[in-house]
C-alpha cells in the first residue's frame, strides 16, 4: 500500500509515519515544511519525503494523489491562539487548501482519511458526544475561536456529501486532545501558543507561572498518541471496508480531567522527576480570565467527553493508556528534548 501524508512532520504525521514504517511493508510519501519531528524514519528507504508547502507545491501533490492508495491531508493550524490571531489563515489553510486535495481524491477515486476534530461539537452540552446524534454548537461570529471548528465542520459536510453520492471513499476521524512527545514544541509554548499540556510543561521547565484560564474548571479527555495511532492504523487497513463512510471519535473518556487537575498532576510529576527533584524553586499556579489570556474573541468549551462506541464496535479499538502514564511519557520526552 502507498500512503500519502500531507503534513507528515506534524504531531500526528510523524508518529503515524514511524508506526507505518516500523510495523508494515507500506510506502509513505510525505510533504511538509520541515523535518524536525521525523527522526530515524527520514533515512528509511520506504519513506519518501519532499520539503514543500501544500499551497505552492500543487503539482507534486496531484501527482502523488494519483500514485497513492490512501491520502491523509493532515496539514492544519490547530492551536486556539491562532484561531483568534489569524482566523483567515485558519480558513485558507484548514479549509481552502484541503478542499483542493479532497476534490482531487474524488477525481482520482482515492480513499481519504480526513482529520476532523473534537472541536466540531463546540459547546454541545451532551455528557458524551455522539458522532451521529450530538448537535454541533458554536458561538456568535465575533467569537473568532469558532472559525476552526466551523471550517472543519464544513469540510466534514463536503466530504460526507461526496460520499453520499458514491463519489468518495472516506473516513472522518475526530481526535480528542491527543497528547504525547512532539505535541507542538517548547519553542512555540514560549510564545504562549501551544496546546495546554505542552504549555504547562514549558512553564515548568522555564519556572514561569502555570496559567489556569478562568480557574481551570473546564475539562478535556486527554488521549495518548500511541492509542490514537492504533486507531488510524485500523482505519488505513480498512478490513472489509468497515471504516468506509464512517465518523469515529478517537478519544479516551476515562482520562477526562479538569485543567486545574492537569496542572497539579504535571507539577507533582515534575517535582518528583529525577532531573528536577532538587530544583530550588518551581512554577506557581495562577488564575487568569480568558479575556486577558486569549482576548475578546475567545470562548471556551467546558466539557468534552467522546462516546467511543462506534470505534469500539466497528474498528475493535479502545484506548489503553491511563492519564498519568500518558502525562509521564509526554513529560519525560519533553524533558529529554530540553536537555
Ligand atoms: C484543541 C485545539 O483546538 C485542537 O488541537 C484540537 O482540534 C482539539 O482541541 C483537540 O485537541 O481535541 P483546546 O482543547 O481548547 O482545543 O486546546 P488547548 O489549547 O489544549 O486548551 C485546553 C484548555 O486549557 C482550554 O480550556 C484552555 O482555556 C486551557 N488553557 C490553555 C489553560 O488553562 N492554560 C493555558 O496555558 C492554555
Amino acid at each position: 500500500m502507498k500512503v500519502l501524508i500531507l503534513g507528515v512532520n506534524g504531531f500526528i504525521g510523524s508518529h503515524l509515519s514511524q508506526r507505518i514504517i516500523k510495523d508494515t511493508t507500506w510506502e509513505v510519501y510525505g510533504m511538509d515544511l520541515g523535518v524536525d519531528k521525523l527522526g530515524w524514519v527520514l533515512d528509511h528507504d520506504r519513506f519518501h519525503f519532499v520539503e514543500g508547502d501544500i499551497s505552492i507545491n500543487k503539482e507534486w501533490i496531484e501527482y502523488h494523489i494519483k500514485k497513492c492508495d490512501v491520502v491523509l491531508p493532515l496539514v492544519a493550524i490547530a492551536t486556539p491562539k491562532s484561531y483568534i490571531e489569524n482566523p483567515l489563515g485558519v480558513f485558507e489553510l484548514d479549509f481552502e487548501e484541503n478542499l483542493r486535495v479532497i476534490r482531487q481524491c474524488v477525481r482520482y477515486k482515492k480513499r481519504v482519511i480526513f482529520p476532523s476534530t473534537s472541536e466540531v461539537y463546540g459547546m454541545c452540552s451532551d455528557p458524551s458526544f455522539d458522532e451521529y446524534k450530538s448537535n454541533l454548537i458554536l458561538g456568535p461570529i465575533n467569537k473568532q475561536r469558532w472559525i476552526y471548528s466551523c471550517s472543519k465542520q464544513l469540510m466534514d459536510r463536503v466530504i460526507w456529501a461526496y460520499g453520499s453520492r458514491g463519489e468518495l471513499d472516506f473516513t472522518l476521524m475526530r481526535p480528542f486532545n491527543w497528547i504525547g512527545p512532539r505535541l507542538d514544541s517548547i519553542e512555540t509554548a514560549k510564545e504562549g501558543s501551544s496546546r495546554v499540556v505542552t504549555q504547562f510543561i514549558a512553564s515548568l521547565v522555564y519556572k514561569e507561572p502555570i496559567i489556569l484560564v478562568d480557574g481551570g474548571k473546564q475539562s478535556r479527555s486527554f488521549t495518548y498518541i500511541d492509542d490514537g495511532i492504533d486507531a488510524i492504523m485500523k482505519i488505513i487497513e480498512n478490513e472489509g471496508g468497515r471504516a468506509t463512510g464512517q465518523i469515529f471519535n478517537l478519544g479516551n473518556p476515562a482520562n477526562n480531567c479538569t485543567i486545574k487537575d492537569l496542572a497539579y498532576r504535571l507539577l507533582d510529576m515534575f517535582k518528583n522527576h529525577p532531573k528536577h527533584k532538587n530544583d530550588d524553586r518551581y512554577s506557581e499556579i495562577r488564575v487568569q480570565d480568558a479575556k486577558t489570556f486569549y482576548g475578546d474573541s475567545y470562548q471556551d468549551i467546558y466539557t468534552r467527553v467522546p462516546s467511543i462506541d462506534e470505534a469500539k464496535e466497528i474498528l475493535g479499538w479502545e484506548p489503553k493508556t491511563g492519564l498519568d502514564d500518558a502525562l509521564r511519557l509526554t513529560l519525560d520526552a519533553f524533558l529529554e528534548e530540553a536537555g
